[in-house]
């Protein structure tokens, strides 16, 4: 048999295999797939950024790692501008490599931070940024110890940015842990498998991704607003967060989807290992964390009947008021959209989408207080609006809200308002990504604000989508042009 370099380097797990002869090594092989990184590596935990002292040990290796590989010359791999630059050349973003391809890649990462900072079980820390919105201290001072901080990033919007709570709050987290569907919670299946970069193709943007993952970049912007965004360090404590919410969702029961151009889509090269070799792996050697070495501190899902209380006591989160202040937000625009039969069809791969049935009565005794039990209101189908082909601003950028059945909805209001919906945001926009001018399509699950609304869906539903400034970011002239706009009800 023949194990290559690359292999061994980066599942340790086979490398004694080596020097077994024939058959005897490849049982060896196979015994250690399975016992050898329980047995023998050691899993780390990562951990949560907040939970870390300024002088803790793995936050210390953090930054002895990206100090050396700003230090390092741009012919090693290693380097933190070619760290970057994978992002830059490979990141799918919109489509449903998503997930895999950044767990690969912040693998491959903490393996050259082990390396380059000597501390063999290093772990990569996590930003929760439901639970602490505010970008965590240790990034956001210029200098550490009276050393400059090599996890300062001066580009940002600000330093005391805060992730609102309309993108990455608890009732919104909530929501997506309860997506019942692999495409809707992790971006869809690309149309096209075709074309020099097939895992790039574009398609739509599931939950995860268009709320809380692309306004943490947009709202700390900067480098993090573009496709170099792994120049600022806090771009992997944000992608680890991501990470652990993929991780949950799995554990909760959820199953990612079994299509096999998504298992045995391979990302030859893209990565970089610690020795700074080039370094591939597919996307179904990518879906046990306790296989690759790590995993998060336990994690617990709200559960299904709270979501359903929560769309009717607390769906929206309290939100900072918003402030227009001199931008120049045009009015924005509004789509009655009329569903026809053509549209519904268009839907049939998604058509099998069931909301999980949410069961009545008091919660079970035991569970965290919630509001008192009450009439949960029973959703029979779920109502999603599909908002295409948006051209993102042509410099800076913004956030955008979709109402529903208000029409005069406006940028001062809300969205606290029980007729917000939803939003989403332009990331990778930026001036790097030469081949990234396209159009951004979104997903927004309209069902929760007709639930809260009361209002049955109908033939006819109005959206009205309006654009925001996002703080400390300019959104010069920007007006929301969606190409399309359809509604599927499942
Ligand atoms: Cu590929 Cu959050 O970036």
């Amino acid at each position: 048999m023949k194990l290559d370099r690359r292999t061994v380097l980066m599942q340790g797990a086979a490398a004694f295999a080596l020097t077994l002869p024939g058959t005897q090594a490849l049982a060896a092989t196979r015994r250690n797939r399975i016992v050898t990184p329980i047995l023998r590596r050691k899993i780390v935990t990562r951990p949560n950024i907040h939970s870390l002292a300024l002088n803790d040990a793995d936050l210390q290796a953090y930054r002895d790692a990206v100090k050396a590989m700003k230090a390092l010359p741009a012919s090693d791999a290693r380097n933190w501008t070619k760290q970057a630059e994978i992002h830059n050349n490979f990141c799918p973003h919109r489509n449903w490599f998503f997930l895999p391809w950044h767990r690969a890649y912040l693998v491959a990462f903490e393996r050259i931070c082990r390396q380059l900072s000597g501390k063999h079980d290093f772990a990569l820390p996590y930003w929760d940024w439901t639970a602490n919105p505010q970008l965590p201290a240790a990034f956001a001072d210029p200098n550490f110890n009276g050393q400059p901080n090599p996890l300062f990033d001066g580009n940002r919007s600000s330093q005391t940015v805060s992730i609102a709570a309309v993108w990455a709050g608890q009732s919104v987290i909530s929501q997506i842990d309860n997506e019942p569907t692999f495409e809707a919670f992790a971006s869809t299946k690309p149309a096209s498998s075709g074309g020099a970069q097939p895992w790039r193709n574009p398609a739509t943007e599931g939950l995860l991704e268009s709320s809380p993952h692309d306004h943490v970049h947009t709202s700390i912007s900067g480098d993090m607003g573009t496709f170099m965004s792994p120049l600022d360090p806090i771009f992997w404590l944000h992608h680890c967060n991501i990470d652990r919410i993929w991780d949950r969702w799995n554990r909760n029961g959820h199953a990612n989807t079994t299509d096999t151009s998504w298992l045995d889509m391979t990302f030859t090269n893209h990565f970089v290992n610690a020795q700074g070799n080039p370094y591939t792996t597919k996307v179904s050697n990518n879906l046990n964390i306790g296989l690759l070495g790590y995993r998060y501190p336990p994690q617990f899902r709200i559960p299904p009947w709270y979501l359903a209380l929560a769309v009717n006591f607390s769906k929206i989160p309290p939100v900072e008021k918003i402030n227009p202040g001199a931008l120049r937000i045009r009015e924005p625009v509004a789509a009655a959209v009329r569903l026809n039969t053509e549209q519904i069809q268009r839907f049939d791969r998604l058509r099998s989408i069931k909301i999980a049935p949410r069961p009545t009565g008091a919660p079970p005794t035991g569970a965290a207080p919630v509001a008192p039990a009450a009439p949960v209101t029973r959703a029979t189908s779920r109502v999603i609006a599909f908002i295409r082909d948006v051209p993102p601003p042509a410099k800076g950028n913004a956030d955008v809200r979709v109402f529903v059945n208000m029409p005069n909805a406006n940028a001062e209001t809300p969205a606290t308002d029980p007729h917000y919906a939803g939003g989403f945001t332009f990331f990778g926009t930026g001036q790097h990504g030469g081949h990234d001018h396209g159009t951004h399509s979104y997903m927004i699950d309209l069902t929760p604000a007709l639930i809260a609304l009361k209002e049955q869906p109908t033939d006819k539903i109005d959206l009205k989508l309006v654009a925001v400034p996002i703080a400390g970011v300019s959104s010069e002239g920007f007006e929301v042009k969606p190409g399309s706009i359809e509604i599927a009800i499942f």
